[in-house]
């Protein structure tokens, strides 16, 4: 098998359950506060997926605001166009990250969260972003460093196949190290960077790490010699550990914040 994650209507739907947990949900409440919308702003949010960060910033900008968001997988954005469809002020369109189909200088603010990491061409993508935001515009992007990812496990070998699988689901497995540059690059200045780490130390339904390996899993099966039997055994051993207060995982995630530098 050959390929990254497919944002399929399975997948959507499992991405959708993550992105509900707390975790997540946390990680939105500073996506927002990064932004700082105002009412009556035009807002982008690209690769907007399940559409969870554009109905909370439609809530922002209001009925005199504008939110677009686009995508290049059909079932997500058949989600969130579900997900808003009572908030006309709302948009989305399919639409490459590196071909944006808006006009220079559209709006005030735009977002990418957890999207530049499946895109090949970063400079084509935050040279598309610089252009549709207005000089003086803000712009927040948050990307993983999944080199960062940290798991307790009582068997080394299975869990180095098993990543290394997973290692085929994303273009960029450090973005962040790099996204500095690229950003300043693009013609932004960096005003603000966080870390957020996903961190469960307990092994929970509810929690971004025990539904992120769930995904690993079956991502996994197929790829560099893993069979379903050892993702099965690989997930079974977390269940365990989870009983014996021994479950541990760790993943950091990279907020950044930066600015269109305004016309002279
Ligand atoms: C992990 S999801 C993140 C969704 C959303 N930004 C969020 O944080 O809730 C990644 C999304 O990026 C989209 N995507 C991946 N590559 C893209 C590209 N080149 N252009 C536009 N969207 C892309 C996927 O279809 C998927 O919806």
């Amino acid at each position: 098998m050959s390929g990254g994650l497919q944002f399929d209507e399975e997948t959507s739907r499992k991405v959708e359950a993550l992105y509900l947990t707390p975790d997540v949900v946390a990680q939105r409440c500073q996506v927002l506060k990064a932004l700082q919308l105002r009412e009556g702003e035009r807002v982008l949010d690209i690769g907007s997926g399940p559409g969870l960060l554009a109905y909370d910033m439609a809530a922002s900008v209001g009925r005199d605001g504008r939110v677009c968001g686009i995508d290049i997988s059909e079932d997500m954005l058949a989600m969130s166009r579900k997900r808003c469809a009572d908030l006309p002020w709302t948009e989305y369109q399919r639409a490459n990250a590196t071909n944006l189909p808006y006009p220079d200088s559209s709006f005030d603010a735009a977002v990418s969260t957890q999207v530049y990491e499946y895109v090949a061409d970063i400079p084509a993508a935050l040279a598309e972003l610089c252009r549709v935001t207005c000089p003086g515009g803000r712009v927040v992007v948050l990307d993983t460093d999944y080199r960062s990812l940290v798991i307790h496990t009582e068997d080394e070998a299975r869990m180095g196949r098993v990543l290394s699988a997973w290692e085929e689901h994303f273009v960029h497995a450090g973005l962040p190290r790099i996204l500095s540059g690229h950003l300043r690059d693009a013609g932004f200045t960096i005003r603000q960077r966080n870390v957020i780490p996903m961190f469960n130390p307990e092994y929970h339904d509810n929690t971004y790490g025990k539904r992120a390996l769930g995904i690993m899993a079956s991502f996994a099966v197929g790829r560099r010699g893993v069979s379903q039997e050892e993702a099965n055994a690989w997930l079974a051993e977390f269940a365990e550990l989870g009983k014996q207060g021994k479950f541990f995982f760790s993943l950091n995630r990279y907020l950044f914040v930066a600015d269109k530098v305004a016309a002279a």
